[in-house]
């Protein structure tokens, strides 16, 4: 039998989101922000690694940065030393992001990382740039708090924009939690119990959304082993509206800030009831990773009710493995 770390610990590890949050990696008020700010960054990264660059998109969007994610094995030729790369892969040894950081490096971009270790930081040392360590031993899915928040704090010194205030959404992350007691908690058994008969498509309606609906299509899909997509409103409208009718739909859940929900029963008219999960906060980081840690969890209580263990990925460790 495979000895891999429990259940119980993939829900401590999933509830330490407030903590990671809050952690300063080592050098970061050292990092010297660049003559001219910084308007354009592409966040390189894959799966657990990669999500933090489409929430880090997000926020940017109401700012005068711009922010590109970027989960592909080569680098875009519009690239430009006037640009800067942020590479983040937990590992340090994700073959498509280590492609990316070369092509930029070649092209002469400053890149910048976030790992644990790796090829990516021993590179990145070579090259004298900078490389951010978060803590390692966690799969990098349940690492995200660690790479978010450090990811925000480079982007905000590299553009001088801020994106968010990881310290201010700690504190709400943390009163979350602690309302997550019994009667608290019920939304999310609901969620779970509808979910485990059917495939999932979970929707955003805003750019965060959007990110946290990626989010939580990958957590039901590595934790809960279980198949999920996910859409956005008004986009879907425009495609998947087709799809939509008789037979046996995917389950729908909808992430949404928004107090009145969104109108998706209406705009899909197959029958089918949408979930809502709300998330609400201070401030857009906060509300946005109020659904992160609402999603996540339930992606771990989706996988306790289907019986299948969280924690091993296999095949994305095989697929790795072919990759060399
Ligand atoms: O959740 C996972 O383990 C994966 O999605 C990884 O994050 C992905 O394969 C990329 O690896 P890394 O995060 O080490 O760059």
């Amino acid at each position: 039998m495979m000895n891999y770390p429990s259940a119980a610990q993939m829900w401590q590890w999933t509830l330490g989101l407030p903590e990671q949050l809050a952690y300063r990696a080592a050098g970061l008020s050292e990092l010297e922000a660049p003559d001219a700010p910084v308007r354009r960054i592409l966040v390189a990264g894959m799966g657990g690694s990669g999500v933090s660059g489409r929430f880090l998109a997000a926020l940017a969007d109401n700012t005068s940065v711009q922010i590109i994610p970027w989960n592909w094995a080569s680098a875009p030729s519009w690239l430009t030393p006037n640009d800067a790369v942020l590479a983040i892969s937990y590992s340090g040894n994700t073959v498509e992001t280590l492609a990316t950081v070369n092509d930029a490096l070649a092209a002469g971009v400053p890149v910048t990382g976030i790992t644990t270790g790796g090829k990516l930081e021993k590179l990145l040392r070579e090259r004298e740039r900078p490389v951010f360590n978060v803590p390692g031993g966690l799969p990098p899915r349940v690492a995200f708090g660690f790479l978010l928040g450090t990811g925000l704090r480079v982007c905000s010194r590299l553009s001088g924009v801020e994106l968010g205030q990881p310290e201010r959404t700690t504190a709400a992350l943390t009163q979350l939690r602690s309302n997550l007691g019994a009667a608290q908690f019920a939304p999310i058994s609901v969620i779970t119990k509808s979910l485990i008969e059917r495939p999932v498509t979970v929707y955003g309606t805003c750019p965060l959304t959007a990110a946290a609906a990626l989010r939580l299509k990958q957590q039901l899909n590595e934790n809960a082993k279980h198949f999920a997509w996910w859409a956005t409103l008004p986009e879907l409208a425009h495609n998947e509206i087709t799809a939509a009718g008789p037979g046996k739909p995917p389950r729908r859940l909808c992430l949404t800030l928004a107090e009145k929900p969104p109108p998706l029963d209406s705009v899909l008219d197959d029958g089918e009831q949408t979930i809502y999960l709300r998330g609400s906060g201070p401030d857009p980081l906060s509300a946005v990773l109020g659904l992160v840690f609402q999603g996540d969890l339930v992606s771990l209580a989706l996988a306790e009710a289907r019986g299948v263990e969280p924690y091993p990925i296999e095949r994305i460790i095989a697929y790795k493995a072919r990759l060399g």
